[in-house]
């Protein structure tokens, strides 16, 4: 009821955990939800030893109570700490961050153990984790089980899973908890059917009424649902690819937005898939109901807006395409009645050598969807409340705005390239882009701006290094349009140069004529193209770069900003070692200098990277 939440509210972590009789706090650092879900599964986990325990937003843990958390006898704090970007924390744990980093807290008597959450791709691997796990530490917290790296470049399903099995004995032998055998496989969430006429959920987030009545501020929990004006096609009738330019109406919202800053796109799942899955699994779609948390305490009472019917919950609200996650795979082999299915989900779901091997090949390189698993195994019959239940939310995804609040403050627009590619036989379409591939003018869709780094130079008159192949173009686009706006103001704009990559001029060069437009112009000072397959041998951004290295350097003297978008895995890396090598050998610095010179760049924003993979 309203009063008891309200009363949870205010109840202060400290004694809510003494008087629910709470020993473990899980704090989870999610930019996408991963870190989220991990932690609901080791909740899972510890409930299957009786000990109930509280996840925790840290966004909404308030530091002073955190700090006295040794208050608590025998606590069990539990990290899910995932790393962003250029080694940033999650947004949500951004404060916490600091806490530990900058203040003195003593963790005497505290446990802790940390699982991270990062990629190798990325120069600042596991950042986050491994400062929360060194600060615990020093603050005088013992580690229970040595901190766990995931590698989302790899496989961060199996890092997860392996860490999990040996952490688990471990904890429970620590503190002498038993296993419950009652509550293994049992539900986290109740059903309760809602009677007919009532309303229910059809997309939105938070409020019933979200979208017809849309309340600021909007962001991940509270998305605007926008109007697409434009979308069109920006690769030529010979690529093979599909890249679609967007663009979405915010004017009635208030939403402002600056050059650089991320666009969160909320998607729906393809019809086709839904629309499988209730046939695979024959049920009526269109009941209303709701999952109530069984624990009555926890702060997340529904897995997902509540009430609702599961044509919603499957179009809206759970991932049913992700490559499916081990502990779905254990849940669904308890409805499977074809005793070598079930054997298959189980194997799959073990965390020794051989399950880990197949879940690999099977699941993760294959990539295979609940779809796909439902259909392989034709046995498996799970209930469709307890499979919405275990499925992961569907998350958003994010792009580059590629336009400049001074030209559009109304319309946001990004470009997006349609991901598409086949597994053996199957044809595995990417979830947003292909949402919004086809997504008419004048049709809806839910976003929201998330601020980022990224930022042009305050004065118009510093010259700016743009380098970004591919969609990696697209801020440099809101880039170009700022500091056209600020041109025709009359202001003093400094010079611009462009790497822009892609494959072939006749097939995948977008805003060719937009570019040469802005080179007319005269804000567009140097524009450099490298064309991969045009030729016989492969020309990249960094190879213009090294050719144009004279002028690099000379921009440098003059304290050009530099900015690297896009490709996160090789391009990123290979750029800024074509930089350093500028640094060393047209800037005449030794290694050790011209590294220095680097961090310095970094240091005073002179360098910027908004690279993803
Ligand atoms: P999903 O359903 O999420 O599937 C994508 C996944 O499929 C990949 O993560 C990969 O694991 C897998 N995959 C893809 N190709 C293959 C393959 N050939 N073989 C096997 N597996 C494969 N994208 C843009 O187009 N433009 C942008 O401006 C842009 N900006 C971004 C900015 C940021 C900060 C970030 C984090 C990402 C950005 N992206 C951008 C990427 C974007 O967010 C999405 O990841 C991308 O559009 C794919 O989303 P999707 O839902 O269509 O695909
Ligand atoms: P390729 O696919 O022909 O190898 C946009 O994706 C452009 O970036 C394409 O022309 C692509 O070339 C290129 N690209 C691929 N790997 C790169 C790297 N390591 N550095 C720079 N550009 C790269």
């Amino acid at each position: 009821s309203v009063s008891t939440s309200a009363a949870k509210k205010d109840e202060s972590l400290i004694s809510r955990m003494k008087n629910e009789n709470r020993q473990v706090l899980i704090v989870y650092g999610s930019q996408t939800g991963t870190a989220e879900e991990l932690s609901g599964r080791l909740a899972k986990d510890f409930a299957r030893y009786s000990k109930k325990a509280i996840i925790i937003d840290p966004e909404m843990l308030d530091m002073d109570e955190f700090a006295k958390i040794n208050e608590v006898e025998n606590t069990l704090v539990v990290f899910c700490m995932a790393t962003y970007g250029e080694g940033d924390p999650p947004d949500n744990a951004a404060l916490l961050c600091e806490f530990l980093r900058d203040e003195q807290p003593n963790f005497s008597g505290v446990w802790f153990t940390v699982f991270g959450l990062g990629n190798k791709t990325y120069e600042h691997f596991n950042e986050t984790a491994k400062m929360v796990d060194k600060r615990m530490e020093e603050l005088g917290a013992e580690r229970i089980f040595p901190m766990g790296l995931g590698d989302d470049d790899a496989n961060l399903e199996e890092d997860f899973m392996r860490w999990r099995e040996a952490f688990l004995p471990k904890v429970t032998g620590q503190f002498g908890w038993e296993l419950n055998t009652d509550a293994e496989g049992s539900r986290q969430y109740r059903l309760e059917w809602v009677e007919e006429g009532r309303p229910y959920f059809k997309g939105e987030f938070g409020r019933l009424t979200a979208y017809e009545r849309p309340r600021a501020p909007f962001d991940v929990k509270n998305p605007y649902l926008s109007t697409v004006t434009e979308n069109r096609e920006l690769h030529g009738d010979e690529s093979q690819r599909s890249c679609k330019h967007i663009e979405f109406d915010v004017s009635k919202a208030r939403i402002r937005y600056d050059t650089g800053d991320h666009l969160g796109v909320y998607p729906t799942n393809d019809s086709a898939l839904v629309e499988a899955i209730i046939q695979l699994l024959d049920f009526n779609p269109d009941n209303v109901f709701r999952l109530i948390n069984v624990d009555e305490d926890a702060t997340k009472r529904n897995p997902f807006p509540c009430p609702t019917t599961a044509r919603m919950a499957l179009t809206h609200y759970v991932d049913i395409c992700a490559p499916v996650k081990s502990h779905v795979l254990r849940g669904i082999s308890e409805y499977t009645s074809d005793e070598k299915e079930k054997a298959h989900l189980q194997l799959l779901s073990t965390a020794s050598e051989e399950g880990l091997a197949l879940y690999n090949t099977y699941i993760q390189k294959e990539r295979r969807s609940i779809v796909d698993i439902l259909k392989e195994h034709p046995s498996c019959k799970p209930d469709i409340d307890h499979l919405l239940e275990l499925l992961p939310r569907l998350q958003a995804r994010y792009y580059s705005i590629a336009s400049s609040p001074n030209k559009q403050p109304d319309k946001i627009a990004v470009c997006a390239v349609v991901t598409e590619y086949d597994i053996g036989s199957r044809h595995i379409k990417g979830v947003c882009t292909n949402f919004l591939r086809d997504k008419p003018v004048e049709s809806n869709v839910p976003i929201f701006v998330r601020k980022s780094q990224m930022r042009l130079p305050t004065r118009p008159n510093v010259p700016v290094i743009m380098i970004g192949p591919g969609t990696g173009f697209a801020p440099f686009r809101g880039f170009l349009q700022e500091r056209q706006h600020f041109k025709e103001l009359g202001k003093d704009v400094g010079a611009m140069h462009l790497y822009y990559g892609c494959r072939h001029p006749d097939h995948d060069y977008i805003y060719k004529d937009e570019l040469e437009a802005f080179v007319d112009a005269g804000v567009l000072t140097h524009l450099e193209c490298a064309f991969s397959r045009a030729q016989a041998e492969k020309v990249y951004v960094q190879n213009k770069l090294w050719q144009t290295k004279e002028r690099i350097w000379d921009a440098l003297v003059q304290g050009a900003h530099i900015y690297v978008c896009g490709d996160a895995r090789n391009m990123a890396r290979d750029v800024q070692n074509t930089l350093l090598r500028i640094i060393r050998e047209v800037g005449g610095k030794s290694e050790d200098e011209a590294v220095n010179y680097f961090k310095e760049l970094e240091k005073h924003k002179r360098y910027q990277a908004d690279v993803w993979s």
